[in-house]
């Protein structure tokens, strides 16, 4: 799916919230627990630490400070908000859903309330949702979050995944603002490669495994990230008819910094233009993208008028490219 924005009219981010958990966990700490090192972890990922929620922090006990730091900032009350969308893959329960927990804790007593689920992506996922909504009419002011606490889902005794996730999230508000914000989107998934980083035991399929721990062939999620964080970037830039040269800030899912360096080679962005953070938070998911933007803005790189351009990749195998103008 790819779609420029819809003209004359014209959605933003208005107001942007992140919060991770307080513990960090350091790669020597991993070495504990699996055959690892420090210097394997920060050549092959450039990680040097994450984050890991507490055993009795479930994701909306994080959200919850993002959400209301993105409402205060849009100078909104809960009540304002007609939309809340939670991406994730770490919900508190399969239901109620994450989103309408949310809603309950802020006060967003009308606003629809619900998770989706598009692996790493579904920050911009979610986006792209929220905007719809809004462009078509239904909504008026969205919060979208992205978060998870994939820590709850590793195998401490799977080195190949274990040092690469971490916990954290981020949330947005969406608005109808007067100077052109969002530009378009760009979505995609390829299911036949599902199999290459999956849960196994976490819906309604029977696994004779009992354990449920993510499973990923690195190789493959390697490859496939390098190609379509090029493609999707370079589809987005060429719908809405915009330069690689016109892109102020480059903010790529928090992978692994191997696979954004090569990426941003290839779409020959100079480094100072790309926000990279993997080495504080690892991969926190949907949480990826929105802790970037904070770094973006807090190191003075994504201003008023910044033309910003995201994109997330990952589990589906999915991908998703936004191309947003900063109006904040
Ligand atoms: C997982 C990943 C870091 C592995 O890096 P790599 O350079 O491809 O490493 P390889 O898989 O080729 O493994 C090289 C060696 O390191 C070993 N190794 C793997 N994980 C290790 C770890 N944590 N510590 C030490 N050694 C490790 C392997 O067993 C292998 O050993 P061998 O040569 O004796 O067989 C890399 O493939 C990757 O980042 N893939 C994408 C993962 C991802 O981003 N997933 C989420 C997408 S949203």
């Amino acid at each position: 799916m790819i779609g420029k924005a819809r003209a004359g009219f014209e959605v933003s981010i208005t107001g942007l919230g992140v919060n991770v958990p307080e513990r960090i966990v350091t790669n020597d700490e991993l070495a504990q627990h699996v055959d690892t090192n420090d210097e394997w972890i920060r050549e092959r990922t450039g990680i040097r630490e994450r984050r890991m929620a507490g055993q009795n922090e479930a994701l909306s006990d994080i959200a919850l400070p993002a959400c209301r730091d993105a409402l205060a900032q849009a100078g909104l009350d809960a009540k304002d908000i007609d939309l809340l969308i939670v991406a994730t893959v770490t919900p508190d329960m399969m239901f109620p859903s994450t989103g309408a927990i949310l809603a309950d804790l802020l006060g967003a007593h009308d606003a629809a309330a619900y998770d989706m689920t598009a692996g790493c992506t579904g920050f911009v996922y979610a986006l792209a949702q929220a905007y719809g909504m809004i462009a078509g009419g239904l909504s008026k002011k969205a919060l979208v979050v992205g978060g998870d606490l994939l820590s709850k889902l590793l195998d401490w005794g799977d080195r190949s995944t274990l040092v690469l996730f971490g916990d954290g999230a981020g949330a947005v508000v969406l608005e109808p603002v007067d100077e052109q914000g969002f530009l378009g989107f760009e979505l995609g998934a390829d299911g036949g490669g599902g199999e290459h980083l999956w849960l196994p035991g976490s819906g309604s399929r029977h696994f004779d495994e009992p354990e449920k721990a993510i499973k990923m062939n690195g190789r493959e999620v390697f490859k496939f990230a390098t190609r379509v964080l090029v493609q999707s970037a370079e589809d987005i830039l060429s719908r809405c008819e915009v330069t690689k040269e016109d892109v102020d800030v480059y903010v790529p899912h928090q992978a692994n910094v191997r696979i954004i360096d090569h990426a941003t080679k290839k779409l020959g962005f100079p480094s100072d233009k790309v926000v990279v953070n993997v080495e504080r938070y690892g991969n926190t998911s949907s949480g990826s993208i929105p802790l970037a933007l904070r770094d973006g803005i807090d190191d003075g790189r994504i201003r008023t008028g910044s033309l910003v351009l995201m994109t997330g990749m990952g589990a589906g195998l999915t991908w998703g490219s936004a191309l947003l103008r900063w109006t904040l």
